[in-house]
């Protein structure tokens, strides 16, 4: 089975490598992303999300949750285990077929991927022509089931989610009382000894999916395929990423899994090129005939109304969480001028941002620092706010500029007057005047209304 680094073609070419530099700086100066066990020179590819990023994460897990689930009454969740039993994996074709072609050096012992070297030239690494022929290296992580090493179970850390909606069809179907098509949805953790792990979290070992399987009549699935491919593609769309930075790309006859019936991509173009965001998968009854092949259960469905009784197909749409993460922080990102000053700003849907409101008081003295903290304190009941009384206030908007933050709130004089106070809005720098009675109508409003300015407004 190619795997997904192995379909995608190298195709830099004027993309901006910089932006990424500045992004990377920016996640770890703001507490969005840090390298993973820094204190200990950090591991490769694996990433700890600080405050700000978990934020972001959860929003966009929620956002996802939401749109899968609670806008349909025949989508349900599961929250399957990480470790399962060995013979998943078996029956999935994971074990035989979730592999890489890896080279070696003989000499330093880096290890590369076959189609990423010229396997008859030099190590990139030590130079010396000393390159192993490629060897099919499976990417999933082994561990044991028990305490004694060798003596116990050997077992996988899961590659995908989807297989636990597939072993659960049967248990998920009857308790929920579903009746095809219907829809399981789960968001979790996936480990992959991914080889190739540039490009900050775009890939790494672990990392989190978002993944829905639709059992559908085989009748059905070509245009249950179509269904989701149009309203997955929708989706990014509504959470504010720009239309010209996305597209459909069929997989080829021969780059699709071994389980895909059909393939599709919802690629994003990255700053080193356009790549995968999201697969839909028509993966037919593979699945659900192999677990029963192997397992010797029935996974079968019986239609009470037409009493026929058949294997469903599975439509299936997987789009990783942390690469989710990476597109609304590279598409958000942007540096504009503001008053002849320079500002990083992070043009993130107010629905994704991590922070809503900003609350300021102009000054702490005279009584504006508790009206502020007072004000602050009734719209944390709505929306998640970051109260700031440090700083001239121009330079408070600036912070929360460069970390998405859509509106902020300043308290000043007139305030104590005539109880209102300024909303600021982060894309145009506008401000207007709002009693605080209006406040929360106004943010709710200007979230939904929410278009995010052409590029060069
Ligand atoms: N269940 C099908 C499946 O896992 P996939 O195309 O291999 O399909 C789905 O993975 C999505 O998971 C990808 O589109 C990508 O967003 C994300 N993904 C895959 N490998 C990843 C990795 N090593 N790091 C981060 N995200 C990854």
């Amino acid at each position: 089975m190619p795997t997904e680094a192995q379909r995608v073609t190298d195709n830099r070419g004027a993309a901006d490598r910089g932006l990424m530099e500045r992004l990377v700086s920016l996640c770890k100066r703001r507490g969005f992303i840090f390298p993973s066990s820094e204190v200990y020179g950090g591991l490769a590819s694996a990433w700890d999300y600080g405050p700000l990023g978990v934020a972001l994460k959860n929003r966009l897990r929620d956002l996802w949750w939401r749109e899968m689930t609670q806008l349909h009454d025949n989508i349900v969740g599961l929250d399957a285990s990480i470790l399962m039993h060995p013979q998943v994996w078996q029956a999935s074709g994971h074990v035989d077929h979730f592999t890489d072609p890896l080279v070696d050096c003989r000499n330093c012992k880096s290890r590369f991927r076959a189609d990423q070297v010229d396997i008859a030239g030099p190590c990139p690494t030590c130079g010396k022509t000393e390159l192993t022929d490629p060897r099919q290296f499976n990417m999933m992580f082994r561990t044991h089931l028990g305490p004694v090493e060798g003596g116990g179970t050997e077992i996988y850390l899961r590659p995908e989610t989807a297989q636990g909606a597939y072993v659960n069809f049967k248990s998920v179907q009857q308790s929920s009382r579903l009746k095809v098509p219907f829809g399981i949805a789960q968001v979790g953790k996936a480990f992959r000894n991914e080889i190739t792990t540039k490009s900050f979290i775009f890939r790494t070992c672990e990392f989190e999916q978002m993944e829905l399987q639709y059992f559908v009549h085989p009748d059905d699935a070509d245009r249950w395929f179509e269904h989701w491919r149009e309203r997955r593609f929708d989706y990014y769309q509504q959470l504010g990423i720009r239309a010209a930075k996305l597209r459909l790309r069929p997989h080829a006859d021969d780059e699709r899994a071994h389980y895909a019936r059909a393939a599709e991509d919802i690629e994003y173009e990255f700053p080193f090129g356009w790549q995968e965001l999201e697969g839909i998968h028509n993966r037919g009854d593979y699945d659900l005939t192999q677990h029963m092949t192997v397992s010797g259960k029935d996974l079968s469905y019986l239609n009470e109304e037409t009493k026929e009784r058949y294997v469903p197909y599975v439509v299936e749409t997987a789009v990783g969480l942390t690469r989710t993460v990476l597109v609304a922080l590279l598409d958000g990102y942007a540096e504009d001028e503001v008053e002849g000053e320079s500002r990083t700003v992070l043009r993130l849907h107010p629905r994704v941002a991590p922070i809503t409101v900003g609350v300021f008081p102009l000054v702490k003295k005279d009584g504006l620092a508790e009206l502020a903290r007072d004000i602050e304190e009734e719209l944390r009941e709505s929306f998640a706010t970051f109260y700031d009384q440090g700083g001239a206030i121009g330079r408070r908007y600036r912070r929360q500029d460069e970390i998405g933050t859509p509106f902020c709130v300043t308290v000043d004089y007139e305030s104590k007057d005539d109880d209102t106070v300024t909303i600021r809005y982060r894309d145009s720098t506008e401000q207007e005047r709002v009693p605080r009675s209006e406040l929360v109508a106004k943010v709710r409003a200007a979230m939904v209304e929410y278009a995010r300015p052409e590029e060069g407004d």
